[in-house]
């Protein structure tokens, strides 16, 4: 179904390249109709601190709400762009990513928004690409008997839950999620036009908990390279990836207390504001392909 409708986009894409080339020029109408011939790329957000903005720049926005889940779907600079609200949260943003696989058929999704330093070398306002994103959340604990307490320093058994083998109930490994190298490509093409701190690439954690206990941070920051931990990423990842869906997280850090960075509010707007620029070099790079 997906590739047929990939394939009927492909189709319209050409007979509007030859359209074109036939009149030897790109008018900007026959630009607007090339890039509505790409299916559209899903940027998502928890919070409408995180999204809202991203929302208010589509043209021609229509919103769709799917049970507790809302969608604004329009253009950006022409291209086609569905912004989610996931809401917070591991399952939230599952749910909303398999509803907009199946309703949108992206051609890739951007998880985005806010995240706390796990790595004392990045400050408030400076963007980690997820080269990997990592689930900080699923672990097979050692057992203790009654009355011997809890020691998460000691949960050295991450947990699996998309393993290969599906006969085992108790899979241990890190899984890391690749970042989708075409997406990385364009993250780093947006970089010039970001100046409110440094743009790298790094491992973002995912759980739902809020770390504020800096043992802890640095364990996984030492044990599974973490460079920032949220709520989302890691879930929206596994689910892209078991449709095939290019995927890639994007966290500006607004707090971090592993080097004294207070919160700043501020920063669910700029990350936004950089990822609509991700977007506009990745739907570019797109129809250059073609
Ligand atoms: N720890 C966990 N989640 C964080 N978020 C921002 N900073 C942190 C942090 N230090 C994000 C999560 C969630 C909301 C609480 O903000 O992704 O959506």
């Amino acid at each position: 179904m997906k590739s047929v409708k990939r394939a009927v986009s492909i189709l319209g894409l050409c007979s509007a390249l030859l359209l074109s080339a036939c009149n030897g020029e790109d008018s900007p109408k026959e630009t607007e109709q090339l890039e509505t011939k790409l299916q559209p790329i899903v940027i998502q957000g928890a919070l409408p601190v995180e999204s809202e903005r991203m929302a208010s720049k589509l043209d021609n926005v229509s919103v769709e709400t799917v049970g507790g889940w809302k969608f604004w779907k329009g253009t950006y600079k022409g291209y086609p762009v569905i912004v989610s609200k996931t809401r917070m949260g591991m399952s939230n943003s599952a749910a909303a990513t398999a509803l907009a696989i199946e309703r949108y058929q992206p051609i890739a999704i951007i998880n985005q928004g806010t995240s706390g330093g796990h790595d004392p070398a990045l400050n408030v306002f400076d963007i980690v690409l997820g080269k990997y994103t990592t689930n900080i959340g699923a672990f097979r604990t050692p057992r203790l008997p009654i009355g011997s307490g809890s020691n998460s320093l000691a949960w050295t058994e991450a947990f699996d839950v998309l393993p290969e083998d599906e006969s085992d109930p108790e899979p241990i490994a890190i899984r890391k999620f690749e970042g989708d190298q075409q997406l990385l490509i364009a993250a780093h093409k947006a970089k010039t036009s970001y100046s409110k701190g440094n743009v790298v690439e790094g491992t973002i954690g995912s759980a739902d908990v809020w770390n504020n206990e800096l043992d802890r941070i640095q364990f996984f920051h030492n044990n599974y390279q973490t460079s920032v931990e949220e709520m989302e990423a890691a879930s929206v990842a596994q689910i892209a990836q078991q449709f095939n869906v290019p995927f890639l997280g994007i966290r500006i850090l607004s707090n971090n207390i592993t080097n004294n960075g207070a919160y700043n509010p501020a920063t669910g707007e700029a990350c936004q504001d950089y990822v609509l620029d991700v977007v506009e070099q990745y739907m570019k790079q797109q129809l250059d392909k073609n």
